[in-house]
């Protein structure tokens, strides 16, 4: 299994600032995913939550089944710590996904907490990120 994990108002894509996010619905990319997957052959599971605990706990989970995860923490990225320990954790591949490309934006946005503990780094190419991230995992 691999898990593709969204975190803060990433369900708000769509109508969330589309000048930088695009206007793509997050059930586009739910539906991207999946179509991706299914046509690598391989079982997904998407979700996106914006309660830390739960994305803690499904994190956890990744980590004891030892899976692949494809992760975009959402603002999470530049300040939390138990994110990127439960990321630590994990035994299968962490590509880290941004939609835009962050170190065109904000300085607070130019450094990552997650990236020194991720297999790798997709920023800026929108939600083809998450194609490229799951291309590479079955590769
Ligand atoms: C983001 C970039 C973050 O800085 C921001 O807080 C997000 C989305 C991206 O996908 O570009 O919520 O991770």
């Amino acid at each position: 299994m691999i898990y593709v994990l969204n975190g803060p108002n990433l369900n708000r894509l769509g109508t969330r600032e589309p000048d930088i996010y695009g206007k793509t619905t997050y059930q586009d990319l739910v539906d991207m995913c999946q179509t991706v997957a299914d046509d690598l052959g391989a079982s997904v599971t998407i979700r996106q939550t914006n309660a830390e605990h739960e994305m803690l706990e499904w994190l956890h989970a990744a980590a004891d089944e030892g899976a692949d995860v494809v992760l975009n923490p959402g603002a999470w990225t530049h300040y939390n710590i138990a994110i990127r320990d439960a990321c630590a954790m994990l035994r299968g591949k962490l590509i880290e996904v941004h939609i835009s490309n962050v170190h065109q934006r904000e300085e607070f946005r130019h450094h990552s907490v997650i990236s020194a503990v991720a297999t790798g780094v997709i920023a800026g190419l929108g939600i083809d990120g998450y194609r490229l991230a799951l291309e590479h995992i079955c590769r």
